[in-house]
């Protein structure tokens, strides 16, 4: 024992994410239809070198050794999504027995390991026949959701106690139908606010529908992207800014899910893109819900700005801080975010559901990967979740983003995640110093000084 040390309570839930396009390849194997990201990446043009996940890691076929390699790293929980279009190859229909027995045959062996599944029914990937008829900006997309997270929650129902249901729904709905940089590439604000719309009703939906088929006990929620927003400057013009940012990335989610409302500012856009009365839908937006997912990768520093449509805000990177290939690396505002939700929302639960860096590849003249940058990262972000918990607020579990190195959508292979390397030429796995370190913190529930491991 010594003062540096961390100690996490007994129990605590660390795992890994990973979602289903992004590591498990087989795109076209055993009956699975097509998703909007099979498409998309096969249109040049998308994605960094016109990548696709079409081999991934060759999960599909490697998942028995990776489920060993996430014991070898002690984990005690491991979440990963469901590929939809291996359920359902047309989003809707009859059901793909393949694509069911692959999932199930997935979660015993987690079991049978003591590794708690926590699978994520939506991340991104669409069945490209719900897109030609719409997509997300389509009602029926919801309707056919909750009928999916029925035919998952009966499969599955009697062995997962912990579900998820969206992954980032705002990342689908803005990335996707408003910035076109994701599937399906639409770039149309009305489309993105249906979106949204569809997407948080889909959730109060598919909760009632994994309830039908739960055990007493089975916990759900969804897995959020949330960012504190910070002003630019102390200038009055600028903390306005960051209340109309705040609107739009997490109170627009939040809201809804929490208090079946959406903020003063958003409504009346909601409102004039999706025709009708919303009351109804709100309602089962705020279905019930047994804990929060917390995706957190960075804060959001903004600026007042005219120019920007709508938001008349923009995002700028402050000088002085350490940056990954991605975003700013700013660990205090992971317990800042956490004060907040806690403060404004009071979740009964709290799970990190991702976390983590991309370092680039750097495979040591010894075979050895040194990516003592992610060590610091997932260390100083540790910290600040016990700062958190010895605060009050209830978090429950930590997954780091990612197990694997894997394909990070329009940014293609070159932003490496995982705690585990992977050679997209040979699918040779290699645990970097990172996993080796995260193996030991799960082991003994203790964070020592983060540099330590290095
Ligand atoms: C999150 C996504 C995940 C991955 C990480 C880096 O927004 O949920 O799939 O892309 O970012």
């Amino acid at each position: 024992m010594n003062n540096n040390e961390i100690i996490f309570p007994d129990g605590f839930i660390w795992g890994a994410s990973t979602s289903a396009y992004q590591i498990e390849g087989a795109w076209n194997e055993d009956g699975k239809g097509l998703s909007i990201w099979d498409t998309f990446s096969h249109e040049a043009g998308h994605v960094l070198n016109n990548e696709n996940g079409d081999i991934a890691a060759d999960h599909y076929h490697r998942w028995q050794d990776d489920l060993d390699l996430i014991k070898a790293l002690n984990m005690n929980a491991y979440r990963f999504s469901i590929s939809w279009t291996r359920i359902l190859p047309d989003g809707s229909g009859p059901v793909n027995q393949k694509g069911l027995d692959f999932y199930s045959r997935l979660i015993d062996r987690l079991l049978g390991l003591g590794i708690q599944p926590y699978p994520t029914l939506f991340h991104y990937d669409l069945p490209q026949p719900l897109q030609d008829k719409g997509g997300w900006p389509e009602r029926e997309t919801a309707l056919r959701f909750a009928d999916y997270a029925g035919v998952v929650g009966k499969a599955y129902g009697d062995r997962i106690q912990h579900w998820i249901t969206h992954n980032e729904p705002f990342v689908t709905a803005f990335v996707g139908y408003y910035l076109g940089i994701h599937a399906p590439g639409i770039q149309d604000m009305a489309a993105s606010l249906k979106s949204i719309h569809h997407l948080l009703l889909s959730h109060g939906l598919a909760v009632r529908e994994l309830r039908r088929y739960s055990r007493p006990g089975t916990q759900i929620g969804a897995a959020i992207n949330l960012s504190p927003i910070m002003p630019a400057s102390d200038s009055e013009l600028d903390h306005q800014a960051v209340e109309r940012y705040d609107a739009l990335l997490n109170r627009m989610i939040l809201d809804p899910l929490f208090y079946g409302r959406y903020p003063v500012e958003i409504a009346p856009l909601i409102q004039s893109a999706v025709t009708g009365d919303l009351a109804d839908d709100l309602k089962v937006m705020a279905e019930p819900t047994d804990y929060l997912g917390v995706n957190y990768y960075t804060r959001t520093v903004v600026q007042n700005d005219p120019a920007i449509p709508f938001l008349e805000a923009s995002q700028v990177n402050p000088p002085g801080n350490e940056y990954s290939m991605m975003w700013e690396i700013y660990p205090p505002g992971l317990y800042d975010l956490l004060v907040r939700v806690q403060k404004d929302y009071k979740p009964a639960l709290i799970l990190i559901t991702e976390n983590g860096v991309p370092v680039p590849e750097d495979v040591d003249f010894d075979g050895r990967i040194r990516d003592e940058r992610r060590i610091r990262y997932l260390s100083h972000h540790l910290m600040q979740t016990k700062k958190a918990m010895d605060a009050g607020i209830p978090v429950k579990g930590y997954f780091v983003w990612s197990l694997l190195d894997n394909f990070e959508w329009a940014l293609g292979y070159r932003q490496r995640f995982g705690l585990i390397h992977v050679n997209f030429d040979t699918q040779q796995r290699t645990l970097k110093d990172s996993g080796l370190w995260f193996s030991q913190v799960a082991r003994t529930n203790r964070l020592e000084d983060g540099q330590k491991y290095s």
